[in-house]
């Protein structure tokens, strides 16, 4: 199936996003509300955007739905919002700082204080008073709070080769005229997939007999944005992120992986397939890095099945 790339040229931003990195607005249709968001020029972000978001679907996680946008001569994505009216969204950042008053809320990088046990905590601490999303229909019934869901995040993070959820990167959704509060499905995949690497080196990593400059010892290489405690603190890599977060909730754990299990080489595949790639700037390469990657990442998670 082609993905469509939704033209929103001519609309008129009705508030500016300051946060992250990226140019972006949001805007009203239909009575919904849109951020469209700028991905940088010859970066794959938008690609990876909207890749991650349907690798999002065949795990069932809940998450931003991204769909390539053009704004004028520029290329972006848009999404619909996660926060229902009424409601807000509270960054991990906000969180961590009601624990620890000298938690440092503006650095959102080389921020050792983002240290995993210190976010696990707290998710246990959330999962006292937060649920699930509620629009949730397919939660694997092993998964049942806000914790085992956040496993689910960091599993895809591995999985995607996410290397930015930072502080801002996740939160809660407080909805105080329906006195709920959830775990706000996951957003802001733009930085995955190996989308930074260039056509030369991907083709070097896809055919290289170096056993140090496979995709496996790029994946190898992929680090998570939680640190470990330990002097000096360091980042931790993105299955060992997993395999410590899968040690709090490993029912939840197994079933993410079981999940994934499911997942085909031929899904994976086909998700590339209809992107466009003359408009979207996704090479050849790129995709074929993409996918060994993806299913390398899902043969190293697996392994560690008998671990949890
Ligand atoms: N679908 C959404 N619904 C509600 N809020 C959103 C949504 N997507 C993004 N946001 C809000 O906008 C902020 C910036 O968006 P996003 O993280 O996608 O931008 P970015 O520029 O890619 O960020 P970064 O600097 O982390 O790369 C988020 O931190 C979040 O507060
Ligand atoms: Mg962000």
């Amino acid at each position: 199936m082609p993905y469509p790339v939704v033209d929103i040229s001519g609309t008129d931003p009705d508030l500016f996003e300051q946060l992250g990195t990226k140019s972006k607005f949001w805007f009203a249709k239909e009575r919904k509300l849109y951020l469209y968001k700028q991905g940088r020029a010859n970066t794959g972000e938008n690609w990876a955007e909207v890749v991650s978001s349907r690798i999002c679907d065949l795990l069932s996680i809940p998450h931003a739905h991204y769909d390539f946008a053009l704004y004028g001569k520029n290329e972006g994505v848009i999404c619909e919002s996660i926060v229902p009216s009424g409601g807000r969204l509270v960054h991990a950042n906000e969180l961590l700082a009601r624990f620890d008053r000298s938690y440092d809320v503006e650095k959102k990088h080389k921020q050792t204080a983002y240290a995993l046990k210190t976010v696990l905590a707290l998710l246990r601490k959330v999962s006292k008073f937060a649920t699930l999303p509620p629009d949730w229909q397919d939660a694997p019934k092993e998964v049942t709070d806000p914790l085992g869901l956040f496993i689910g995040y960091i599993m895809l993070d591995a999985l995607i080769a996410n290397q930015d959820r930072h502080h801002e990167n996740w939160g809660i959704i407080a909805e105080p005229l329906h006195r709920t509060v959830y775990l706000a499905p996951t957003f802001d995949h733009a930085s995955s997939l190996g989308r930074e690497v260039t056509d030369a080196n991907r083709k070097d990593r896809l055919t290289t007999r170096d056993q140090r400059r496979t995709v496996a010892c790029y994946a190898n290489k992929g680090l998570s944005a939680f640190y470990d405690v330990e002097h000096p603190p360091r980042r931790l890599d993105t299955i060992e992120t997993f395999r410590r977060a899968a040690k709090q909730d490993s029912k939840a754990a197994k079933a993410w992986l079981d999940r994934l299990n499911l997942i085909t080489d031929d899904s994976v595949n086909n998700i590339f397939q209809g992107i466009p790639s003359d408009q979207i700037r996704i090479s050849n390469l790129a995709v074929q890095f993409a996918v060994q990657l993806i299913l390398i990442n899902k043969t190293r998670l697996i392994s560690i099945w008998e671990e949890i």
